[in-house]
């Protein structure tokens, strides 16, 4: 009996920084140490109740498929959503065959990789980049190519570097704004000029904006959204979901908008494969754009709340530093130890303060130039501020107890 393997493309697939280290942090969690998860985008902030509502109040006979771009209803709003944000200054109000109902932000990224990218060609990311952009563009036979952005310059993308790093075979160019790991947020401007070359260089623009309500600046709602910039109507794929914004990552609702055509019909091929995105959790996010702005403010608050003392903690401790993020709820944090995996390891596998470990992202997987990102980890800010002081208070302390373990033996290779 001959067993076959699995293809090359799988076993060459990344597994996720995120994610990978999940089999000591469940170990850990077996030897009855409490894990702090400061590696995952996981918000713990209450969803909506209108959301759990509409799940409780579903009470259809059959629960059918639906369309496969979603239903009219919930597109609909959606663009009405889009329109009050200031789409409209883009060229055009949004409309709703604009809109496709996705599987979450991520079926929308894959369908936008596969709409713009044959296989061998690139994907234009900036590094330190969402892992799982190179993710689905490795299913799709698509190469990530990228330019490389610095803590010391806030992660900024000078539209230039962007212009440079395009290639011959780059055929997108994808990033997320508010940014997801850095928590860089793109102005007005820089998304203009990032578009503006994009059309000069006749490359696609996927624009990921599922962390748009994350912003900090006082005085200001939402991150700039490319809808709202003109001129870019055949080139750009804005991608959103309602995971972040309504603390809702289980309902695997997202969507993407496109003012091109021709491209909406080609994802709507993809989408017809898959048949319809859940039917149910449509109606969940139909209900969650009615939540109040109130509750939506106030959880922004407590992020900023979350960022400030996570961010003066960590600068706190001796060799360990962290910018203030604009936006999103995590950052890169550069920390004093050779390898920043086996430090993660180190506090999953062989520490704990009183019982108590944090488990981070070892940053390296957010980079695609080798070496990159090898001192740094990505944190989330996704606990409440008493948490993430008791998270401070262990890295510190597991920081100490790695240098004194690393000198003295070689166990963590
Ligand atoms: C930048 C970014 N884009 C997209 C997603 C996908 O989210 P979802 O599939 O839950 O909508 C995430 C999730 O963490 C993300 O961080």
């Amino acid at each position: 009996m001959t067993i076959p393997s699995p293809s090359q493309r799988g076993l060459q697939a990344a597994a996720s920084p995120i994610r990978r280290l999940s089999p000591y942090a469940d170990a850990a969690k077996a030897r009855g140490i409490y894990v702090h998860h400061l590696n995952i985008g996981q918000p713990d902030i209450e969803t909506p109740r209108s959301v759990v509502e509409a799940y409780r109040g579903y009470d259809d006979k059959v629960l059918a498929y639906g369309a496969s771009e979603g239903t009219a209803a919930y597109r609909s709003a959606l663009a009405e959503y889009y329109n009050g944000l200031g789409a409209a200054a883009g060229g055009s109000p949004i409309k709703p065959s604009q809109v496709m109902v996705t599987v979450g932000g991520s079926e929308a990224l894959s369908f936008a990789i596969a709409a713009t990218c044959d296989p061998g060609d690139e994907v234009l990311v900036a590094e330190p980049f969402y892992p799982n952009y190179k993710g689905f563009s490795h299913i799709l036979g698509v190469e990530t190519r990228a330019v490389t952005t610095h803590a010391a310059e806030g992660f900024d993308l000078p539209a230039e570097r962007l212009r440079a790093a395009i290639g011959p075979r780059t055929r997108a160019v994808c990033l997320s704004t508010p940014g997801n790991p850095t928590g860089a947020v793109l102005s007005a401007e820089r998304l203009a000029e990032i578009g503006q070359v994009c059309v000069e260089k006749g490359v696609f623009f996927l624009c990921d904006e599922v962390y748009r309500d994350f912003v900090y600046e006082a005085g200001v709602r939402y991150a700039p959204s490319v809808l709202a910039v003109p001129g870019l109507d055949a080139h750009v794929i804005m991608i959103d979901s309602v995971s972040k914004r309504y603390s809702a990552c289980g309902a695997r609702v997202g969507c993407l908008v496109t003012r091109n055509a021709e491209l909406y019909a080609t994802m709507l091929k993809f989408a017809q494969t898959r048949l319809s995105p859940p039917v149910v959790d449509q109606l969940a996010g139909l209900a969650a754009l009615q939540t109040p702005e109130k509750e939506l403010r106030s959880a922004i608050d407590d992020y900023r709340r979350r960022r400030d003392a996570l961010v003066a903690g960590l600068n706190r401790i001796p060799g360990v530093s962290a910018r203030t993020p604009a936006g999103a709820f995590y950052l890169i944090v550069q920390l004093p130890v050779d390898d920043a995996e086996k430090f993660a390891i180190f506090l999953l596998r062989d520490f704990d303060l009183d019982g108590e470990t944090v488990m981070l992202a070892p940053a390296d997987g957010f980079y695609a130039t080798p070496g990159l990102g090898k001192q740094q980890v990505r944190a989330a800010y996704v606990l409440q501020v008493p948490k993430l002081e008791r998270s401070v208070a262990i890295l510190e302390a597991g920081l100490k107890a790695y240098a004194a373990r690393a000198t003295g033996t070689a166990a963590y290779a």
